[in-house]
């Protein structure tokens, strides 16, 4: 039996409906012994009765700022900016460590409380590869969004929905004959689920992955209807698509939708847009004519809030059963105090508790 104290917070994000823990998982994780304290959420997409019901203790929304030192804050996104000094174990997407807008004041934010931040972006195994990931559900809402837009059925602003609602307006009753879809990154986990919206708006895409990118054939790629960008960048490679690339005159593409969303890094792969696209505009035109239109949604999995949790959440589940024990958690916390050191403030090295 673990002695965790597991605190889920609230999310501060209005629009993020996710959550990293299912009351079905919930109930496994008390059956195990954890002590697991469910903070109340308007939006969460599982009531908080379900989470009682699956003998968890309830708290206020944001109150994880009162738990006990001891107790680990689960979450997704976000901290509030309120308190600024974290005490705290915190599991949550930290977006932290790569330099990008507010890193080096989130780490800060540990430095002077002394807490300690387990990114779940780097929640690997012992060859690098991610535990825990929303990426199956970013692909398959790429994909499918591009198809309706091509389709011209994509309806704006986007609200969060069910898989069984997207796929009844994704039938393939009135696909062209002649569509052509192609999926880059076609292997890693948004891959697959791009591949299979397309499978389910009746297309058969193209599929490229590293082997296929390495010599790039620029104008086999703009001979495609639509192109999902999936790939998981590590090093810079040449772009995709260039400027002038988008003007070529018999270019046969027509929407573009970039899952990877590496807009503004060095390692992007489509640098023909500089901002991303959002729930309330999710299109934006690149070329008049012929017209290119372009999606690029950073958090697309939460429009599918219910089966990305339950996914997320059975992916979580093993890890935090093993919380303490396991090596992915000690490489999550080693992989944080090297980010300090690189990119925080020289005010010592934090501790965890
Ligand atoms: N937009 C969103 O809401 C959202 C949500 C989740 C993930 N993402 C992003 O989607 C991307 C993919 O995530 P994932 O979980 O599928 O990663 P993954 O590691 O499972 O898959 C990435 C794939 O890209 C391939 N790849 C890498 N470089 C390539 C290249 N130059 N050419 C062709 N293929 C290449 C890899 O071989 C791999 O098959 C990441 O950048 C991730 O941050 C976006």
């Amino acid at each position: 039996m673990t002695e965790l104290h597991l605190w889920l917070r609230h999310e501060a994000r209005t629009t993020e409906r996710r959550t990293p823990v299912v009351p079905d998982d919930a109930r496994r994780l008390v059956e195990n012994g954890v002590e697991l304290t469910v903070e109340e959420s308007p939006q969460r997409i599982f009531p908080i009765e379900e989470y009682q019901a699956a003998g968890c203790r309830v708290a206020p929304a944001g109150s994880w700022v009162t738990a006990p030192p001891d107790a680990v804050v689960l979450g997704l996104k976000e901290l509030p900016d309120e308190p600024v000094e974290l005490t705290h174990r915190h599991i949550f997407f930290g977006h932290a460590y790569k330099g990008q807008p507010g890193a080096a004041g989130l780490l800060r934010r540990f430095a002077a409380g002394g807490g300690a931040l387990f990114d779940l972006e780097y929640l690997v195994d012992d060859t690098g590869r991610r535990l825990a990931a929303f990426g199956f559900w970013a692909g398959y809402l790429g994909a499918a969004l591009a198809v309706l837009r091509h389709r011209g059925r994509l309806r704006a602003p986007l609200v969060p929905t069910t898989k069984d609602e997207l796929d009844e307006t994704l039938k393939p009753a009135d696909t062209d004959a002649d569509f052509t879809g192609l999926v880059i990154g076609a292997l890693g986990r948004s891959g697959r689920g791009a591949r299979v919206a397309f499978a389910t708006a009746g297309a058969d895409p193209t599929c490229w992955d590293l082997a296929e990118t390495r010599d790039l054939d620029r104008a086999a790629l703009l001979r495609h209807d639509v192109m999902v960008n999936a790939v998981l960048a590590t090093s810079p490679v040449p772009p995709f698509l260039r400027e002038q690339d988008l003007d070529t005159p018999d270019r046969r593409l027509r929407t573009l939708c970039d899952v990877t969303c590496d807009v503004g890094s060095p390692l992007n792969v489509l640098p023909v847009y500089d901002e991303t696209t959002t729930w309330d505009e999710p299109v934006r035109r690149l070329r008049a004519q012929p017209p290119l239109d372009l999606i690029a949604i950073d958090n697309l999995p939460s429009l599918l809030p219910l089966e990305s949790s339950a996914d997320f959440s059975a992916a979580l589940l093993p890890h935090l059963l093993d919380f303490g024990v396991a090596g992915a958690w000690a490489r999550c916390l080693d992989r944080f105090r090297q980010a300090s050191r690189e990119h925080g403030p020289d005010e010592g090295e934090p501790h965890a508790h």
